[in-house]
């Protein structure tokens, strides 16, 4: 039997407005195997979030489309379920960190009430037991579980992410998504919170897709990372071997552009150019007119996924036609 909790796959979403098509996410496969923490990477707009929320089931109504593909978890394929069904999935098999946490807290019920609903919902128990359980979380992500009975204004920023963590981890899901769950705050408290979600984590033994802009926190928390660019996923591999070896120009752009202690750089290098607007993708290579190292097939034909190694692969022609050279 496969070990893999998630299998995405061709997965293809569109969002249709009266003026255009968005392609947002276009073609992409990845897995992941049980507790096995992925980085999802890559600049704003590349599709990250419509990723997670194509996963949850949660694409906005008449707008988001689903135009091709299979999201399978556990062997199960989500977009088989009806919304009832997938109710039931959400919170206890795969949980979702939104990026905006502060608004995910309801202002008007005191914080242990929202941590015992989600509770209540997944797992048959008393509504005392659910209670009991909440202030248990609560203590888990460091708030005194005596303080179930406060309001969401009564906590600080970081207080009411570690909430929200506990609101996520409360039936022990399978797969965690983690958007940007720590973008909101100040460093001290990411480290902390990051710190946290990677121990919880292990205790429960849950898998993670966790999106980020910070290949810092990538390198830290991750086992794979995977990099997008406009919908698509340009490179995928293990963190050490990604980091250490990348080799789409897109990934060594982004390992540029980040400061470093050791070297004594008076400019950091950007990457040129603006995202590619994934109204009008073009046919050919989409990271083509930004790219530093581009040649002429680049601009007339799409790449295909060449691999590196049995873990690694990689989006582009110059690295299929460096390895084809070999
Ligand atoms: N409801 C929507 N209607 C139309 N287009 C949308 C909608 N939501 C997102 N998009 C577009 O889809 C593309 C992908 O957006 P998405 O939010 O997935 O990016 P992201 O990688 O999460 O970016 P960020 O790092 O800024 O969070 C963007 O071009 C965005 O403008
Ligand atoms: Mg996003």
């Amino acid at each position: 039997m496969s070990t893999n909790i998630l299998n995405v796959k061709d997965l293809v979403i569109h969002y249709e407005t009266d003026e255009e098509v968005v392609e947002a996410v276009n073609n992409i496969s990845f897995e992941i195997k049980k507790g096995e923490v992925l980085g999802l990477v890559g600049e704003t707009g590349a599709g990250k979030t419509t990723t997670a929320l194509g996963i949850m089931g949660l694409l906005p109504d008449k707008v988001g489309h689903v135009i091709q593909g299979s999201v399978e978890l556990e062997g199960e394929n989500l977009f088989d379920k009806s919304a009832r069904e997938m109710r039931k999935v959400r919170g206890k098999k795969i949980s979702m960190i939104f990026q905006d946490p502060m608004t995910a807290l309801n202002p008007v019920k005191p914080v242990g009430d929202q941590i015992a609903e989600v509770i209540l919902l997944h797992d048959r128990c008393s509504k005392a037991e659910a209670l009991q359980r909440a202030q248990k979380m609560l203590a888990m992500v460091g708030i005194v579980p005596e303080r179930y009975k406060d309001y969401p204004h009564q906590f600080s920023g970081g207080m009411k992410q570690r909430i929200v963590i506990a609101i996520a981890l409360a039936c022990e899901p399978e797969l965690l998504i983690a958007d940007e769950p720590t973008t909101a705050l100040d460093v001290t408290i990411q480290a902390q919170i990051l710190d946290m979600m990677r121990s919880l984590q292990q205790k429960q033994g849950t898998s993670m897709i966790l999106i980020t802009h910070d290949l810092g926190v990538v390198a830290e928390m991750c086992d794979h990372c995977a990099v997008m660019y406009a919908g698509e996923l340009v490179e995928y591999g293990t963190v050490e071997e990604v980091f250490d070896h990348p080799k789409h120009p897109y990934t060594k752009a982004l390992y540029q552009s980040i400061p470093s202690l050791d070297k004594d750089v008076k400019r950091l290098r950007v990457v040129p150019g603006m995202v590619t607007d994934p109204s009008k993708l073009p046919c050919c290579c989409s990271f083509a007119d930004r790219c530093t190292e581009k040649c002429e097939q680049c601009e007339s034909g799409d790449p295909r996924i060449v691999n590196v190694n049995e873990e690694h692969w990689v989006k582009c022609f110059n690295y299929r036609a460096e390895k084809e050279e070999k």
